[in-house]
Formats: structure tokens, sequence, C-alpha cells
């Protein structure tokens, strides 16, 4: 039978460890800024009902009307009512189903949380767009103030600046009101676009019925030219909304982040209310958002909690790390140092085949006394194989056990910089490599 062949589904990739150098730089850099402001981490489940999607991101919207990774329950009728599950498309829907489910509105409303990790989407393949990507997230609930949509905003980018980038960032604003005057607006786009739909793009033909405000942030070059008489919702924005969206950028700017207030930030998802941001790197061309986000007011109630405001956002590591490229960020020096720590410490080597248990142990026993990473042959390499090996690996530090050792319980200690040998009890070994490393660094 000839041999199968099987490659990383369309849309996905490897994440090798020479990759995970960045990226784990990057989940790194996550923690530490959303910590810095209070945020704690919360995990939630893959894979959620799929109503749950579809109630809260919309029914017509692009992510759940063509982009989700659906299956069929098992269970008929059974404990889940035979629905179908979905792979989660983002995090918002599942955090704050998660609040509601704790209880967080009636005991304890302001939470602040944060999340890592993988979300699917099933897009077409592109720069920049994949199947599963990892979003960092956060999403702050129980207080409606303005001030707390800047302070979220200035997070996301403190965690682009913590990484190398400078002003080639853009925070681009807009509001999105109330739903009284989303449902204004709406119409009065409905009306302004109609005679129009005839001459625009297939995509602006399919979301007019769907989700009219998505005509707003066409890329098409004749679209977006047609777009420039379109109503804008400041024609009816509420009182109450306008001194919100007045407020943000008020805050925005005493926080020094002077926003470009854009009106074709709409975004895709139909939970927001009032503020709506992206962060924008624009050599990346039409897909530049490098992050999205904005603010929820109903999503808690929606799903049965007691009204309480949300806001919050998600960064896409995908486009970032395109954007890091482009930067040349982090500089090879640093990528340098952040491949250091994985380098071995220690390599352990046995001068024949009977001291390879003992090796083994002595390795254990280094590891449990700190010292790390130390690593040993398990592939039957010669003395001298395995002392090049351990030269290649970068080791500060060899440990040769040969027969008189293990006899008389010793070892000997090769500093390879240094090029000293010593023999040592084994007993202090961990203590004579932690000190000499401790001194070295
Ligand atoms: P979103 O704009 O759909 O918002 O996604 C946020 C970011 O995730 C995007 O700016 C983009 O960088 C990245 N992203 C989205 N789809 C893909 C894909 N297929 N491949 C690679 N990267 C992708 C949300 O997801 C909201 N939950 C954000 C939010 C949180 N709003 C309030 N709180």
């Amino acid at each position: 039978m000839a041999k199968a062949t099987f490659r990383a589904p369309r849309g996905t990739r490897d994440m090798l460890p020479e990759d995970l150098v960045l990226i784990q730089h990057l989940e790194r850099t996550a923690r530490s800024v959303a910590v810095s402001s209070g945020f704690a981490e919360i995990r939630t489940p893959f894979f959620e009902e799929t109503r749950l999607f579809t109630r809260s991101l919309g029914e017509t919207s692009d992510v759940v009307s063509k982009e989700m990774f659906t299956v069929p329950s098992r269970a008929a009728g059974g404990e889940d009512g035979g629905n179908s599950y979905t792979f989660r498309p983002e995090g918002t829907a599942s955090v704050a189903r998660a609040y509601v489910n704790g209880g967080y509105a009636a005991k304890a409303p302001l939470q602040k949380w944060y999340y890592l990790g993988p979300m699917f989407r099933y897009e077409r393949p592109q720069k920049g767009r994949e199947r599963q990507f990892t979003q960092f997230g956060v999403e702050a609930f129980g207080a409606a103030s303005p001030l707390l949509d800047a302070e979220v905003v200035d997070l996301a980018v403190r965690f682009f600046e913590a990484l190398g980038f400078g002003s080639e960032l853009e925070v681009r604003v807009n509001t999105m009101g109330d739903p009284e005057d989303r449902d204004r607006w709406r119409e009065r786009l409905k009306d302004y676009f109609r005679p129009q739909l005839a001459t625009r793009c297939a995509d602006c033909q399919d979301r007019f019925e769907r989700n009219v405000f998505r005509l707003l942030d066409c890329k098409v070059p004749a679209c977006v030219e047609a777009n420039q008489g379109a109503p804008a919702l400041a024609e009816v924005l509420g009182p109450e909304a306008s001194a919100h969206h007045e407020g943000f950028l008020a805050a925005l700017r005493a926080l020094g982040r002077e926003p470009v207030i854009d009106p074709s930030i709409v975004r895709g998802l139909d939970y927001y209310t009032r503020t709506v941001f992206e962060v924008h790197y624009p050599p990346l061309g039409a897909r530049s958002a490098l992050c999205g986000g904005g603010r929820y007011d109903g999503l808690v109630e929606e799903f049965g909690g007691q009204p309480t405001p949300g806001v919050g956002f998600a960064v896409g590591f995908t486009a970032t790390e395109l954007a890091l490229q482009e930067l040349g960020l982090p500089p090879a020096q640093d990528l340098a140092d952040l491949e250091a720590e994985l380098r071995p410490q220690v390599y352990v080597a046995a001068v024949s085949e009977d001291e390879r248990g003992p090796a083994l142990a002595l390795a254990s026993e280094l590891r449990r006394a700190g010292v790390r990473p130390v690593v040993l042959d398990y592939r039957g390499k010669s003395l001298k194989a395995q002392l090049k090996e351990a030269g290649k690996s970068g080791a500060a530090f060899t440990v040769v056990l040969g027969a008189d050792e293990v006899s008389t319980g010793t070892a000997v200690l090769r500093d390879m910089q240094a090029g000293e040998e010593s023999s040592l009890p084994q007993p202090e070994l961990a203590a004579q490599i932690l000190r000499s490393a401790s001194t070295t660094s």
C-alpha cells in the first residue's frame, strides 16, 4: 500500500520550537502588560454551543454566516438539547458567558480578565489570515465610564510598545452609538445605498441586507469613493452616546494617545455599542488590523445576566508577527537572548555503556537541584561524539562519568568556556554549577 503523506490542514501551521521563541515572547509580553493593569487570566473551552455565537456575533455577521467550524452534537435531544458545537471564532462571547455563569453581575460586577489562545475561523487563508490563529484579548465588565475604554486602548498600545513598535501604529476609533441610534442609522444608510446598489461590488450587494454597516468598510476603490457622501452616525447619535464618545476621545488625548477618527470602523460583530476601535499597522495593507475591540454594553444581558457594561479588545498574533518581521523586531540580539534561554546548561556524557544508567540518574539529580536545562545522549554515541555534540549544543558545562567516577561517587566537570576541568564529588556538582553560572551571568 502506498504510504500516506499528511500536511497540516489548510490555514493552519505547526508552531515549531524555533517559531515559538517569538510567539512565547508575545505571550509573555501579553501576560505582563495585562497583569500590570490588574487583569487576571481566564480560560474558557475551545468550543461552545453554536447558538452562543449566533446570538451574540449576529446571524448575519461574516463570522457566523460563513466562517464557523461547527460539529453536530451526538446527543440528539440529550443533555445539550441536540445542539451543534462551534470552535470559538473569538473570545468575547465565551468570556461574557463565563461572567454570567459565575454570577458576577450580582456579587462583584467589576471584573477585568484577559485570555490567550487559539481561535478558529473558516476563512480563505491569505497573508495574515489563518483558520486557526492566536488572540490575546482583554474584557473588562461592570463600568460604563469612557475612561475605561481609553484605558483598554492604552493597554493594547502598551502591548505593542513593549514589543518595540513605535509611532508606526494607528489607533483608529469610532462610535456605533446605542442600539436605537444604530436602528436609525441603519435605515438612513439603506436609503442612501439602495440607489447605488447595482454598481457596488458583490460583497457590498451581499451585505446590504445582512449588515449594511459593513458597506462602509469596503476596500474596493469604487465603493470607497461612493461611501464619501454616506450619512454619518453622528447625524443620529443620541446625547448620551455622544457625550460618551467625547469623553473617550478626551481621555485618550489625556493619555497622549492621539486617535485617528475613522467612520469606516464599524467592526464585523453585532454586539458592539458606543466605542469601537482598531489598532492598525498601515504597511500591512488591506489586512493591517493588529487589534480590534470596543464596548458591548448589552451582551451580558443578552446572555441572561443583569445589565452590565463591558469593553475589551483582541490582538491577533498572526498580523502582529508579520508586522514585527517587517520592522525587524525584536532585534537579532534579543531573539538570540530568547533562544539562549533554551540552551542546555549541562551535557552529561557517559564514557561507556556501563555509565549510561548512572548518567541518566545524575542528570535527573542535577535538574532536581535546580540546574537546567540538563541534556544527555540516548542514541548510543561514542564519548567523542557526545563531547562534540556537547560543544555544538552550546552547553556551558559538560559532566563526564566514567567507571572510576561511578565507583568513587565523583564526576569530571568541564567548564566549556574556560576549558578547565576538575573532579568533584557528585553531591557538590549542582552547587558548583549554579555558583559559576551566577558569577558569569
Ligand atoms: P476581531 O476584529 O474579529 O475582533 O478580531 C481581532 C483580531 O484578531 C483582528 O484584528 C485580527 O488581527 C485577528 N484575526 C481575526 N481573524 C483572523 C484570522 N482569520 N487570522 C488571523 N488573525 C485574525 C474580535 O475577535 C473581538 N472578540 C474583539 C473584542 C474583544 N471586542 C471586544 N472585546
